[in-house]
């Protein structure tokens, strides 16, 4: 008989409740530095094993992954993801990965960089030189727009219903609240209320959008398009359920992220006035004072190690969760059906095993040299194996985009006195925002502005 593994001391009742305390994420710090590459402990009833090495992870999400599917959290989203990519299972997954998977074709991502960059513009004409604004709502805004765009090929403005929903949904999209049995939906709250409301708005908003594309079907440029026209191998294509679904799943899974990487970066940049030296370094040197195009993209490196080593500290996702289908074992330990598996992007990326001086802001750690040493799953922003973000190019290229067309205008100087709260719900939301001091950029004024080494 295999052990169970170590784990902290549970309270009779409740097991433990790492997530209803005051810091989870120094809880599960604590935790792995206590008790090692294996951890366990229950919540309530759900049984959950924590994984903390990159073999084990790779393990779980490329060798073994037919025996897992997507956890409770992600299940009792479906209400209102429906059976898109990101919640459902099985050959209907396949099918569904299978007709999208052009959507996020390179060629297709290319087309967006202008739109990316338009509404970057249009975003920065508004911006005053001295003024405070909180950049984590400017990301989140600004996302909202590009991925509407780019979904529906039409303007965010138009469609304010499906950012007032969207926000709605967000806010009550808490990890903790996911967690509770489906019924508390039904239960006759303001919030439960509201919820719904938005829901059923949204809905109404996608399948009118999707009503009027058929009536003038074609490659109108736009997600939505693609996947109307993608055709399985016996001929078959998405019915409008299944559109809206991607659709929705698309509309939430695309935005928040990205605005997350972003609203990061600029937190750490306000914190490191020698890494935003060398990002404006490379910035005049690439762009001299234009403004990004997609080619500029694999130019702009240390741009895109900025992205990476801020995803590493601060990752938009910052675990990853799984439930065991059957019983089995790993690092000596027996795991069983209907167990939970978590794998933690915030405790695996600040490992000081594979990440020397981890607390460390440092993009220069992302050489090609140091990225070879790197064991595959020490670093997974985006998951891995056959369920790894689809978007993921996507969303590197928008946030290269984004960083290099702001941050040559603009910098963003940190606000005194204003702590800055990391807080591990559905994704890693700062608490109480971002705010930050904007100062107008010269262009092409790294010498004089910033005389470091
Ligand atoms: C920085 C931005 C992003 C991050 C950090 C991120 C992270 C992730 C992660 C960790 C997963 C895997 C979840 C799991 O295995 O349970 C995932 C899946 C997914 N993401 Fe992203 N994502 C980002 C941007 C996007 C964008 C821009 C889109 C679409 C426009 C998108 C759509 C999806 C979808 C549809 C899935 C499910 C894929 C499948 O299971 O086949 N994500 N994402």
């Amino acid at each position: 008989m295999l052990p169970r593994p170590p784990g902290p001391r549970p309270h009779f009742l409740i097991g433990n409740m790492p997530l209803a305390s005051r810091d989870p994420l120094a809880v599960f710090t604590r935790w792995a530095g206590e008790f090692g590459d294996v951890f366990y402990y229950r919540a309530g009833w759900i049984q959950v094993y924590f994984l903390n090495h990159p073999d084990l992870i790779e393990f779980v999400l490329v060798r073994n992954h037919q025996n897992f599917r997507k956890d409770r959290v992600i299940r009792n989203s479906r209400w209102f993801f429906g059976d898109g990519l990101l919640t459902s299972e099985g050959e209907h997954w396949k099918r569904q990965r299978r007709l999208s998977q052009p959507a996020f074709h390179r060629d297709r991502i290319a087309f967006y960089a202008s739109v990316m960059t338009n509404y970057t513009q249009r975003m920065l004409s508004l911006w005053q030189d001295g003024t405070v604004i909180d950049a984590h709502q400017e990301m989140m805004r600004l996302t909202l727009r590009i991925v509407v765009r780019a979904l529906f090929g039409v303007e965010a403005d138009k469609t304010e219903e499906i950012s007032r929903s969207l926000n709605i949904m967000m806010r009550n999209s808490t990890g903790a609240r996911l967690l509770l049995p489906p019924f508390f939906r039904q239960l006759p709250l303001p919030r439960m209320f509201e919820l719904r409301r938005a829901v059923t708005k949204l809905n109404d908003t996608v399948y009118r959008i999707i009503d009027l594309r058929r009536r003038n079907e074609g490659d109108s440029g736009d997600l939505l398009s693609v996947l109307m026209e993608a055709r399985d191998e016996d001929g078959s294509r998405m019915d409008d359920k299944q559109l809206r679904d991607e659709v929705m799943t698309f509309l939430l899974a695309g935005h928040e992220t990205t605005a997350l990487a972003l609203s990061w970066a600029w937190h750490l940049l306000s914190q490191d006035s020698q890494v935003e030296h060398k990002l404006h370094q490379e910035l005049d040197r690439v762009l001299g004072g234009r403004i990004p195009t997609v080619s500029d993209v694999s130019s702009l490196t240390y741009t895109e190690a900025v992205i990476k080593e801020s995803m590493r500290l601060y990752p938009p996702a910052w675990s990853v969760a799984r439930t065991v289908i059957k019983d089995f074992e790993l690092g000596g330990y027996r795991i069983p059906a209907g167990a939970n598996v978590v794998m933690s992007q915030w405790i695996m990326q600040r490992d000081p095993r594979f990440f020397s001086d981890p607390e460390k802001f440092d993009p220069d750690r992302w050489s090609n040299e140091n990225i070879q040493k790197l064991p595959k799953f020490a670093y997974f922003p985006f998951g891995g194996g056959p369920r790894q973000c689809i978007g993921a190019s996507f969303a590197m290229m928008e946030a290269v985009v984004l960083l290099a067309t702001i941050a040559g205008r603009f910098r963003l100087s940190k606000v005194e006195g204003q702590p800055i709260v990391p807080v591990p719900s559905f994704t890693l939301r700062p608490k109480e925002g971002i705010y930050v001091e904007l100062r107008k950029r010269p262009y092409g004024t790294t010498k004089c502005l910033h005389p470091i080494g």
